[in-house]
């Protein structure tokens, strides 16, 4: 792992609070990320499993945590299972982790090779009553291919068709959406990295760059300050900025369009999700900043409303109550089509389609109850847009709030995002 590491403690605090939901006789079993082929003989980066990863800080392939927490030996409560280290993976991959090592990331104390695994778990299902066996119950995941969790899954439930099976993901998805603060600490710091990607990716910025050559500068800063990319950045000028996924990043910004830049840097597998707008030539037109601090507008209301006990739904139904009312005054869409407006059918549609942020952790689209309320200690973002093709222009701002009893705090508040502020470094 290249990030610094972390202190034990996080994980075992995590444990604990996923053991207080337990009931007496449960068995958990939370499995690492499969590795993933691409074509022929290779295969992708691993992408650490999140819940893993929450109640370990383990990252190596083929892991396996399980939770016993009323096994009547003490012992046999928490166990990590690792891939035993040999020769010949010395040689090809490199040290994988000794057990000392996974004790000291984890804070398990009892750690064991994959080998015995099987009889572990037979034995402790012999002690157990329920079995709970994680899932990605993501609202939006979409996926074909069957994971190590489930895979586990069909093998229990067809050798121990008496027991009694559970959800993880419910309790994983309450558990998650609050951070404590040392996660807040890795997401600033992800933060922090991504400002300092976009401040080197300004310095480029000038009509004519093109759009990969800027996505090379900023990779350039997240790689040196022991970062990756947390998701596909999107880089589009002028009317790739009005495709909300556009990732192909080709082609050349132009004098007098506007750059909509969405990047964010993974720290330690903790994600930051910042999108900001620039002048490809330093100076915003009348329209451009009035579309721009339209948007800055309901962005700025947006997060002064991310307050503990708001509902999600009420939450989003506001900004476009707001947004419809910008876009009269942008003259985009007409008093008319204002007086129709409903939250079924919100009238700003058409130039702002897409929600008004997620829950942000692990991944950057993280798990947290879908509607809410929210709690203090989730981590959101705010993102509102405007999108304008016929005018080859976009607008996105989007930041990183946590949500406190005492009100929201941006994460990216030193991130330039007023124009004024933008013009100044640009200039
Ligand atoms: N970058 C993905 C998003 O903003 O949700
Ligand atoms: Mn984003
Ligand atoms: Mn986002």
């Amino acid at each position: 792992m290249r990030h610094a590491p972390i202190d034990p403690e996080l994980f075992v605090a995590n444990r604990r609070r996923l053991g207080a939901l337990l009931p007496p006789g449960a068995l958990a079993i939370i499995h690492a990320a499969d590795m993933l082929p691409t074509t022929a003989d290779g295969t992708l980066k691993i992408h650490p499993a999140s819940d893993l990863f929450w109640l370990t800080g383990i990252e190596q392939e083929e892991s396996v945590l399980v939770l016993c927490p009323s096994a009547a030996d003490p012992a046999l409560r928490q166990q990590l299972f690792l891939r035993q280290p040999n020769e010949h993976l010395a040689a090809w991959e490199g040290d994988k982790l000794t057990k000392e090592k996974a004790q000291q990331i984890s804070g398990i104390t009892k750690v064991r090779w994959l080998s015995d695994l099987p009889g572990t778990i037979h034995m402790l299902m012999c002690e157990s009553e329920t079995v709970w066996l994680n899932a990605n119950e993501h609202e939006r995941a979409a996926y074909e291919v069957e994971d190590r969790d489930l895979r586990m899954a069909r093998l229990l439930i067809k050798k121990y068709p008496l027991h009694r099976y559970e959800r993880l993901a419910p309790l994983m998805r309450r558990l998650r959406a609050v951070k404590c603060p040392a996660e807040v600490a890795l997401i600033r710091q992800a933060v922090d990295i991504t400002d300092a990607g976009l401040r080197r990716m300004l310095a480029a910025l000038k009509p004519g760059v093109m759009e990969y050559e800027l996505e090379a500068e900023i990779a350039c800063e997240f790689i040196r300050r022991r970062a990756t990319m947390a998701y596909e950045p999107i880089i589009g000028s002028g009317k790739n900025a009005c495709v909300l996924h556009y990732v192909e990043n080709e082609v050349a910004c132009r004098d007098g369009e506007l750059l909509l830049v969405d990047v964010g840097a993974n720290y330690a597998n903790y994600a930051a999700d910042l999108t900001r707008t620039y002048p490809v030539n330093g100076r915003f037109t009348s329209r451009q900043r009035a579309v721009y601090d339209a948007v800055l507008r309901i962005f700025d209301a947006s997060v002064a409303r991310a307050v503990v006990g708001a509902s999600i739904r009420d939450w989003k139904r506001a900004a476009q109550v707001d947004m419809t009312r910008e876009l009269v005054g942008l003259g985009l869409i007409s008093p008319e089509d204002a007086a129709k407006d409903s939250i079924d059918e919100p009238a700003c549609k058409k130039y702002y389609m897409h929600g008004l942020g997620h829950s942000l952790g692990l991944a950057v689209h993280d798990i947290a109850p879908v509607d809410g309320p929210f709690e203090a200690g989730w981590v959101i973002t705010v993102e509102p847009g405007i999108y304008i093709p016929e005018e080859k222009l976009a607008v996105r701002l989007e930041n990183d709030i946590l949500i406190t009893e005492k009100g929201p705090i941006d994460l990216c508040s030193h991130v330039p995002i007023r124009p004024d502020e933008i013009e100044e470094l640009m200039g």
